[in-house]
């Protein structure tokens, strides 16, 4: 079955057809950064506008590079949730046209769980349960995921989420947006230990927090205005970093699950993705990662999910709509 997926639920608007859920015969994935770069961040009005300007070019492009007409999609399938409430019509008004106008099943995904579904997207073999660590600009979330459609959350962040304190931190220290893959670049060159920043919250059960780390790493940078922002970002990744894979493991660990795997953008990060490796092997676990192209915003994972979702419950009603704090459980 041909899935095409669609996603327009933040800053990227992308297309792509995946055959079972598991076969990428294209991924489309236009990005808005250099419209929202000047502001620092997403400005919800602006990113709408673009979506609807690039869906339909993205859309027709998934098609040609997956080689079908449009008279060969079985299903469409799109975010409805959680994102920006006018980001997200965009992609469900044109999901909607295109399965009434093709008459094909209409199949409305969660974005959380179109993230889960990236490693199973890639590794149709991933044995369950797993634990989940699901890290991206909106949210962090510690998953079990059980079975299909199965999911416990262990744990959450009681305030910032791990990429908007990369992107905050990152603002700050005048790297750029999205701070994320500036920070990852940049602490290439720095010592990870020069500074010691707190690591909130670490023997304390699996929730997180982000925002003291952050008040941290300006208040070092006021205070020695000399100190070298590749040894600032290296230890604030680190910070980061030593918390969420040390809650990861021990979340493994309680729940018996047979693997860890990572999702979501951060789930790009170089030195996340080095020490959840190195704690699969220590501690005996499978360690799922999903490409880096598959960790941030698009449209293949969101087809995999549809597909998983079409199998288990059917099609979802077409006055089906957007749902901008759309939760995974
Ligand atoms: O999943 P995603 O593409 O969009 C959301 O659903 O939020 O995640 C975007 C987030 C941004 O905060 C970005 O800075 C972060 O992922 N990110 C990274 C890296 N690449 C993207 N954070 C750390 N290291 C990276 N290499
Ligand atoms: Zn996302």
């Amino acid at each position: 079955m041909r899935v095409l997926g669609i996603e327009t639920s933040c800053d990227e608007t992308a297309a792509a057809v995946v055959v079972d859920g598991h076969q990428v015969l294209s991924s489309v994935v236009s990005s808005q950064i250099d419209l929202h770069a000047r502001y620092g961040g997403v400005v919800p009005e602006i990113a709408s506008r673009a979506h609807v300007e690039s869906l339909t070019p993205v859309v027709a492009r998934a098609l040609v590079e997956a080689g079908i007409g449009d008279d060969h999609v079985d299903a469409v399938a799109v975010t409805v949730g959680p994102g920006l409430i006018g980001a997200l019509l965009v992609g469900v008004s044109a999901a909607k046209t295109l399965a009434l106008v093709w008459d094909v099943p209409f199949v409305a995904v969660n974005h959380l769980e179109a993230h889960l579904y990236a490693a199973l997207l890639e590794d149709p073999n991933l044995e369950l349960p797993v634990v989940v660590l699901l890290v991206s600009g909106g949210h962090t979330l510690l998953v079990l995921m059980e079975g299909h459609g199965r999911y416990r959350i262990l744990g959450s962040t009681i305030d910032d989420a791990a990429g908007e304190a990369f992107d905050k931190v990152a603002r700050w220290l005048g790297l750029g947006y999205p701070g994320g893959p500036a920070i990852d670049a940049i602490a290439m060159e720095g010592d990870a230990a020069a500074i010691r920043f707190p690591r909130a919250m670490l023997d304390d059960g699996y929730d997180f927090s982000f925002s003291g780390l952050k008040t941290a790493v300006v208040n070092h940078v006021r205070r020695n205005p000399e100190a070298h922002t590749a040894d600032v970002a290296a230890s604030f990744q680190e910070a980061v970093v030593d918390v969420l894979v040390t809650k990861a493991r021990r979340a493994a660990a309680a729940t018996g699950a047979r693997g860890l795997c990572l999702a979501g953008g951060v789930a790009a990060n170089s030195v996340l993705r080095e020490r959840l490796l190195d704690a699969c092997v220590a501690d005996g676990l499978r360690a799922f990662l999903p490409s880096r192209s598959m960790c941030t915003d698009n449209a293949a994972m969101v087809a995999a999910a549809g597909w998983y979702r079409l199998n288990a419950d059917g099609p979802s009603p077409l006055d089906m709509g957007a749902d901008p704090n759309l939760r995974l459980v």
